[in-house]
């Protein structure tokens, strides 16, 4: 069976039994500054696993584009990848454990054909003050599974999410595919790299929330949240060894090797799979309307397409060539994700201008860093400073002169780098340190301070404009925050002279951040206000700011407000009817 027949038979089968299809979200995740993508089919669901009520009922089922870039280095192995398709099926609150665990076996063994006895799974073991798991292995005996096939696992492998730093989570069952091989030792089950268990499918039984102080309390309601990595079980119903010889990667492996003259074979393997894999996720990116950049998503995107660059060009291949591979992308995808046909152009624009400024520096580069390792023949680290000119003049993200240097079997010298950057940043007074966090590690930081600034500039917007302002939505990614709200006309450059002036008054007082647990009713008799009313369950989180501000969220949030050291609007424009959109950054700024 081929992906786009699985993709309809995962999706009729769900109907059947009562679920709605919903559509595929966007990549970058809407109300969640704690991840930079969607990792997940549960995402963009989040609210509706809090308990606020879905449009399209309690039965939903999608397939959805998810980017994790946690593995990046393995790719090109038989089965990881950044970019993939997870199919899931939801019970916000409605069905549990039963019909799950019945509904997965009838469809990996009526419809994908699968013999029960090429199935093993797994259950939780029960860990701290979270019981074992007795029921799903029960459930599972009921389909005839036997005690060999059924394994007992601790919250390590047991246990999925949150997404982010904080949100729903519980004990799950993950499905694996058993290729009936001997077992490579006595201790082999599915958590054993050995290749025997590939693992399809995961139910999650979703009954808890973890706050950010790393407390588990029960949901309100009990949800079921399942994901089946698309590419992994095409691989197995397709025959296929990995999931880049399946009919997902032919066509663009195909065109790769038309394109560089290589053949795809032991040797290159890895390095095509690497350009076919980062491809396509960067046209999946682009399409959601990210561009290359410093930080946050748009970094990682970068890293992305100079990776591809860079094998390629061991490839043998020396010229340019992404746009094709798009166009062929956006060809294959776009039946079932029409935003690439949209998107096309801009896509290929995007893509090819951030191709053509590294091409023009990458073999320059190259031949830099082969005279740096004979420059530091002998030692075991490259210095700071070489690394870091490779990235300012050759546009090399550190990451690859890293990849690079473990190739060499050398360690690159990565706090003094991280220094000789912070420093350069401070020197060139781009603002930076934010801007290094951003992009090269812990983006959170930057995504914090502009949540609270969100606060200060809804309670600004609130006390100088209209008290009938509310939020009509926010995001935040790690260079700037985005704010809509009601309002019928465009602010005048005084008003929002006087909102940046007032918030960074806040800011000069560096206001202590408060946070209270409360129930709601008591939250909202104390006039806190708040867009997510009884999403967080029966007790909420007040983050209050002096006198100024006081606001149901989830945080996180600074612990004062002088940690923003400034505050700038950067746009003001129209959303949507009635709403207009603001967007602002923090920093220091002259
Ligand atoms: N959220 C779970 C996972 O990602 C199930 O979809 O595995």
């Amino acid at each position: 069976m081929e992906a786009q027949q699985l993709r309809e038979a995962f999706i009729e089968f769900f109907k059947s039994k009562g679920h709605a299809q919903i559509g595929s979200a966007s990549l970058i995740p809407e109300n969640d500054p704690t991840v930079l993508f969607t990792t997940a089919g549960m995402h963009p669901l989040v609210p509706y696993l809090l308990g606020e009520k879905h449009p399209m009922g309690r039965r939903l089922c999608d397939f959805q584009k998810c980017i994790r870039t946690g593995d990046i280095d393995e790719v090109g192995d038989a089965s990881h990848l950044t970019f993939f398709e997870m199919l899931g099926n939801w019970s916000l609150g409605d069905y549990f454990k039963k019909e799950s665990i019945g509904w997965s076996f009838e469809f990996l063994t009526e419809h994908l054909g699968f013999k029960p006895e090429q199935l093993a799974v797994t259950a939780f073991k029960g860990e701290g003050e979270i019981p074992r798991d007795d029921e799903t292995a029960d459930l599972w005996r009921s389909h005839g599974l036997k005690d060999d096939q059924i394994f007992f696992y601790g919250r390590e492998d047991n246990w999925w999410g949150p997404a982010g730093v904080t949100g729903p989570c519980g004990p799950d069952t993950e499905i694996f595919y058993d290729d009936g091989r001997p077992k490579c030792c006595d201790e082999c089950g599915p958590s054993c790299h050995c290749g025997k268990y590939t693992e399809i499918w995961n139910n999650v039984f979703m009954e808890y929330f973890k706050d950010e102080n790393g407390r588990f309390t029960p949901l309100k309601q009990k949800n079921v949240d399942t994901g089946m990595g698309l590419e992994r079980v095409c691989s197995i119903t397709e025959g296929k060894e990995t999931v880049y010889d399946t009919s997902l990667f032919t066509g663009i492996i195909g065109k790769l090797e038309e394109i560089s003259g290589s053949k795809y074979g032991d040797d290159t393997a890895r390095d095509f799979r690497i350009v076919a894999d980062h491809l396509r996720a960067a046209t999946f990116i682009l399409g959601d309307g990210v561009v290359p950049a410093k930080v946050g998503q748009g970094y990682i995107l970068r890293r992305l397409i100079r990776r591809a660059s860079r094998y390629m060009s061991k490839l043998g291949y020396d010229g340019i060539f992404m746009e094709q591979v798009c166009d062929l992308i956006v060809d294959q995808y776009g039946p079932n994700y029409p935003e690439l046909i949209r998107a096309r152009e801009d896509i290929k624009r995007n893509i090819t201008a951030e191709e053509e400024k590294f091409h023009k520096t990458l073999s320059k580069g190259l031949r830099r860093f082969n005279e740096m390792v004979s420059e530091n023949a002998g030692k075991e680290v490259l210095d700071g400073e070489a690394v870091f000119r490779l990235y300012d003049t050759f546009g090399f993200p550190v990451e690859l002169t890293d990849e690079l240097a473990r190739e060499q079997g050398l360690k690159v010298d990565l706090d003094d780098f991280d220094r000789r950057f912070r420093e350069h940043q401070e020197k060139s007074r781009a603002g930076a340190e934010q801007t290094f966090k951003g992009g090269l590690a812990d983006h959170s930081e930057e995504t914090t301070k502009l949540h609270t600034a969100t606060h200060l500039l809804n309670a600004a917007l609130r006390n100088l404009i209209d008290p009938d302002i509310r939020q009509k939505g926010s995001n935040i990614t790690a260079d700037r925050l985005r704010f809509d709200f009601n309002f019928d006309r465009k602010l005048t450059p005084e008003e929002l002279k006087s909102i940046e002036d007032y918030v960074n008054d806040a800011i000069r007082k560096d206001i202590p951040v408060v946070c209270r647990e409360m129930p709601v009713a008591e939250a909202k008799a104390s006039g806190a206000i708040g867009v997510f009313d009884d999403k967080y369950g029966a007790i909420v989180k007040v983050y209050s700011i002096g006198d100024i501000s006081s606001e149901l969220c989830g945080g996180p949030h600074v612990t004062h407000t002088g940690e923003l050291q400034g505050f700038k609007i950067k746009k003001e424009e129209s959303s949507a009817a009635g709403v207009r959109r603001i967007k602002a950054v923090v920093g220091k700024f002259d």
